[in-house]
């Protein structure tokens, strides 16, 4: 492993064949033996049809990880699977038993095996509602569903077997991810449904979002297993850029050339929902200062018309080109070593 790539490594992907996850190993997977662990409970293996990998399917929260880990001697695991938000409103003891207590397991099989780094994927759900726009990672945790306590609850051991025992953990928290592949949540359901001319139906909508690129995702992600010094750390992974749900549904009916053909149908707001105000990456502000981002990018800022969006958020199409706003994690990063320069900052 070097700082900026990883090479050559044992890794263990877990969650690999659902959404980010897949992504995640087609990126490692081309200099990497890679091991996808996931039940397919909700991933599925043509999501992993472009990548060279083994495959295991099992449950995290009863098979031998331990085993796992020493027959491919891991070295360095992504922790992606988990239950899905919604479902954990329906079955919270579900959640907490594949969210909280699979991670657990898979922490201490980590520690029995020596594992360098694990690189777990939180939520900024954790923090519930948060008290002000452009939050931090040092904001109070107040989750308002099942989903966000599980989450939070890993956040925490993660936290604690780095003090502990000294295992690397790298906690991402990201923020409402799109792209290919995804084909729950609002963004592909909007779509969906705008292309057969379909009412929508949004519950709030005034509720505020930050529509992140699977890419960018992955790229934060692929940095939180190789920058060096980053152990113990929690990072926002989040765009820009907020809009309200309503204004994202507007925004994908105009994509489509649908406007007055497709009508929107406002229902109560779900149990938990939160306003969500979205953290704050702009670069050059301080951890937990609060610029007015209205005057500095008007339009956008406020979930502006798809016209104001920079061309590779236009069409949210399938490309791998967005590669301009970076996350918090690359801010951070820059932050702590001036060796993270510019190019670094952008990605290239
Ligand atoms: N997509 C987002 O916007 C978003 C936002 C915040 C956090 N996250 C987090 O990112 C991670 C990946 O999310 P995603 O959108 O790719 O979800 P996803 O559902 O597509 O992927 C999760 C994968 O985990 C697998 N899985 C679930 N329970 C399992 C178990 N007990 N054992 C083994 N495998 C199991 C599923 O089959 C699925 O393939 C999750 O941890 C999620 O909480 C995602």
């Amino acid at each position: 492993m070097t700082r900026n790539n990883i090479r050559k490594s044992n890794i263990l992907v877990t969650g690999g064949a659902g959404f980010i996850g897949s992504h995640l190993v087609d990126r490692l997977a081309q200099d990497n033996n890679v091991i996808v662990l996931d039940n397919l409970i909700y991933g599925s293996l043509k999501n992993l049809e472009n990548s060279r990998h083994i495959f295991i399917k099992a449950d995290l929260v009863d098979c031998d990880l331990l085993q796992i880990m020493k027959s491919y001697d891991i070295e360095l695991i992504f922790h992606l699977a988990s239950y899905h938000l919604d479902d954990s409103l329906k079955e919270p003891m579900k959640d907490f038993t594949i969210s909280a207590l699979g991670g657990l397991r898979l922490l201490e099989a980590c520690r029995q095996h020596r594992v360098k780094r694990l690189v777990y994927t939180s939520t900024g759900s954790v923090y519930g509602q948060p008290q002000q726009m452009g939050h931090d990672e040092s904001h109070n945790m107040l989750p308002t569903t099942p989903y966000g306590i599980s989450k939070a609850t890993m956040d925490h051991y993660c936290r604690v077997y780095h003090q502990l025992f000294q295992i690397e953990t790298v906690t991402l928290r990201y923020y409402n991810i799109y792209g290919p592949r995804r084909i729950t949540g609002a963004i592909p359901q909007f779509i969906i449904k705008a292309l057969r001319g379909k009412s929508i139906y949004i519950d709030g909508g005034e509720q505020t979002r930050t529509p992140t690129y699977v890419a960018d995702a992955v790229e934060a992600t692929y940095r939180a297993g190789c920058v060096e010094g980053i152990g113990g750390e929690i990072f926002n992974i989040a765009a820009e850029r907020y809009i309200s749900i309503i204004d994202l549904a507007r925004m994908i009916v105009r994509m489509c050339k649908l406007e007055g053909k497709v009508s929107f149908k406002l229902k109560n707001y779900r149990p938990g929902e939160r306003a969500f105000l979205p953290p704050f990456l702009l670069p050059g502000a301080g951890r937990g200062q609060h610029p007015d981002r209205d005057q500095q990018q008007p339009g956008i800022l406020r979930g502006g018309p798809a016209g104001e969006h920079p061309p590779h958020r236009r069409g949210l199409q399938a490309d791998d080109q967005c590669r301009d706003h970076y996350h918090l994690l690359l801010y951070k990063s820059h932050r702590r070593d001036p060796a993270y320069g510019s190019e670094h900052y952008r990605g290239k």
